[in-house]
């Protein structure tokens, strides 16, 4: 089966470089009509530059299709203009890849709030605005597919990283409630923890494995899940032709002797048993595992 993007209008931001370019080059090549969102700034989100406009050229030199768009996903009215641009040129808007992204790195003793709010509002506002500027577009041509960017970061921890963490983890929480509610209407909408050798992650990867985490290794999982047949609802990490799934998964858990927090204390060991543990597909079959918990199931 041949994965193809023929006839699709693909929106990727922070496509200026890293792992943007890749999955947008790859759109492209595939052919999709790809718009290069990236306002061109630093690793830490100041300045611009015109780093949008080069991939477009790159797209244009290889025979592919693609408009620049310098608008920041931190700016909801710039969002739906470049939808508007988009839908004006190709008719439509049915891929957006939410990849925009700077960092702010410090311990959280260190960390002034003006930086943590400044990163959940570029990853979690910001995918949340581009992501609010193309929802109504997908449910009338039912069809759509939506991919956050999410990261080990926020699925796990990482030093340094608190503001990054909360956003990443964010991200995949905004994405579970987007499968369920675009569901029916053919919008499938996933989520991607990637690892790749970028600006972003310079400083912490050790030189000799710079040419195994290239960003072309991650987006043949980027791509798959924005294609017709992909999946909804999953979290799927890579890196250097590596994929993974990562699940949020619950145990069955303990009835309580009594209400206490020393029967907590006393059936820990049960509550965190991992035997015969499941993964939610929603908020609402938590609920029901209660129930059937206290049915004695
Ligand atoms: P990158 O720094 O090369 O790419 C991020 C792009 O987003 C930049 O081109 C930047 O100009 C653009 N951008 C920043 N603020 C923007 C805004 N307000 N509006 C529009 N564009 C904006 O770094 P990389 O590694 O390619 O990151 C891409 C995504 O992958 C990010 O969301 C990052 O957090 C995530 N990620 C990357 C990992 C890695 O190993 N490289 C690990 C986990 C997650």
């Amino acid at each position: 089966m041949t994965i193809s993007f023929r006839d699709r209008v693909a929106i990727v931001t922070g496509a200026g470089g890293g792992l943007g370019r890749a999955y947008a080059l790859e759109l492209a090549r595939r052919g999709a009509k790809v718009v290069v969102n990236d306002l061109g700034g630093s690793r830490d989100g100041t300045g611009h530059s015109d780093a949008a406009a080069r991939v477009v050229a790159e797209i244009q030199a290889a025979g592919g299709e693609a408009m620049a768009d310098g608008g920041s996903v931190t700016d909801l009215a710039q969002m739906e203009a470049m939808v508007a641009r988009a839908k004006e040129a190709w008719g439509g808007v049915h891929i957006l890849i939410n990849n925009a992204g700077i960092l702010r790195d410090k311990s959280f003793a260190k960390m002034a709030m003006e930086d943590f709010r400044a990163v959940v509002d570029v990853h979690l506002v910001g995918s949340a605005n581009a992501t609010h500027a193309v929802w109504e577009t997908m449910r009338e041509q039912a069809w759509g597919r939506i991919l956050m960017t999410a990261s080990s970061t926020g699925l796990y921890g990482n030093f340094g990283q608190a503001n990054y963490g909360a956003a990443k983890l964010g991200l995949a929480g905004f994405a579970r409630t987007l499968a369920l509610e675009g569901a029916r209407y053919n919008i499938r909408v996933n989520t991607i923890a990637p690892t790749a050798a970028t600006r972003m992650t310079e400083d912490i990867f050790p030189a000799e494995l710079l040419e195994r985490f290239q960003p072309e290794q991650v987006a043949p999982a980027a791509l798959f899940l924005v294609s017709e047949e992909a999946p909804t609802n999953v979290i799927l990490g890579a890196g250097a032709g590596v994929v993974q799934a990562a699940y949020v998964t619950l145990t069955r858990g303990a009835v309580l002797a009594e209400p206490t927090p020393e029967a907590v204390a006393a059936q820990y060991a049960e509550i965190a048993d991992r035997t015969g543990e499941i993964v939610p597909r929603s908020g609402a079959e938590q609920a029901m595992t209660i129930m059937q918990r206290l049915q004695g199931q």
